[in-house]
């Protein structure tokens, strides 16, 4: 592996470009040629309702599945087609933020922050010791350290999730539904949280999210994807500004979380079976 630290991303350059990316499951494309740019110093936020592909476009990004077709350019390599110790490499310099937290259960918090440090690099313990300290600080949790996942409440494993994707102080931290489940309250400090990391310590965020209030609170710019008969491609993507008069009627009717409109709800079982099938 090449240990020389790489020279970060200038701010305002390109950090992740995707283009005409394209995911089959069986006969369905879940995502039909997206194409979108994030630029360093962003917070990129990816919208949709359940079920559109946006955990399965974060995987893509993350090189943690392959598209069907499409390129990825992360920090400037298309990551579809490095092999997997170019992809390594690549990992040490963005941080992923999980769904549903994925902490190890039989870990204490500590160790699970650590782990990223202790698989990514030669760095002596005692300075580990003190990275963790550094990130608990960083999302509120001062002295966790030796409580184990299960002892928290859901909010409090979010920021240990954040904690360790900031763990090797990337360039670009992913975030999958940072937020999910949380009360409004909890949601506005993960949100300050997300908006720390990006003002104060310079990440691009790339966060993934149906909480409306939530996607406007940290955005810079947005993106939304499509579902029904819009599944797979991007419905509409610009700044908060821009969004909020865009005329689209399904970006309209996500935005005021409206039960009319063109966003189905209802599918019949032989639908269903269709969809599942690739006929639909
Ligand atoms: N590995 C897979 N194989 C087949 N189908 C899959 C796979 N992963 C996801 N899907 C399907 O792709 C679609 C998109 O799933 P995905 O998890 O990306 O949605 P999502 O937008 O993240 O949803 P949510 O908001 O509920 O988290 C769903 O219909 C899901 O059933
Ligand atoms: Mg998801």
């Amino acid at each position: 592996m090449n240990s020389a630290k790489p020279k970060p991303t200038p701010p305002g350059e390109v950090i992740l470009e995707v283009k005409d990316l394209v995911q089959i499951y069986g006969k369905r494309p879940v995502l039909n040629g997206i194409s979108f740019q994030v630029r360093k110093g962003e917070t990129f936020v990816i919208m949709g309702g359940s079920g559109c592909g946006k955990t399965t476009l974060l995987r893509n990004l993350i090189g943690a599945q392959r598209p069907t077709s499409g390129s990825i350019h992360l920090f400037g390599e298309d990551i579809t087609k490095i092999s997997p110790q170019d992809l390594d490499r690549i990992r040490l310099r963005f941080g992923m933020n999980f769904q549903f937290g994925a902490l190890f259960q039989s870990m204490t918090v500590g160790e699970n922050i650590a782990l990223p440090l202790q698989e990514h690099s030669q760095v002596d313990p005692s300075l580990i010791e003190m990275v963790v300290k550094m990130k608990l600080e960083l999302v509120g949790l001062t002295g966790f350290e030796n409580f184990k996942p299960t002892e928290l409440s859901g909010g409090m494993r979010k920021r240990v999730g954040l904690a360790r994707a900031l763990a090797l102080d990337p360039e670009l931290v992913f975030s999958d539904e940072p937020t999910s489940g949380l009360d409004p309250v909890m949601t506005a400090v993960v949100d300050q949280l997300t908006l720390d990391s990006t003002r104060k310590i310079g990440v691009t965020a790339v966060v993934v999210s149906h909480d409306m209030t939530s996607c406007f609170r940290i955005a810079t710019r947005l993106l939304m994807l499509g579902s029904g008969p819009r599944q797979g491609e991007v419905v509409a993507e610009g700044t908060p500004e821009e969004m909020k008069i865009n005329p689209d009627p399904f970006l309209q009717q996500f935005l005021r979380g409206e039960a009319d409109g063109p966003i189905p709800f209802r599918l019949s079982q032989d639908d269903y079976l269709k969809h599942l099938l690739g006929d639909g």
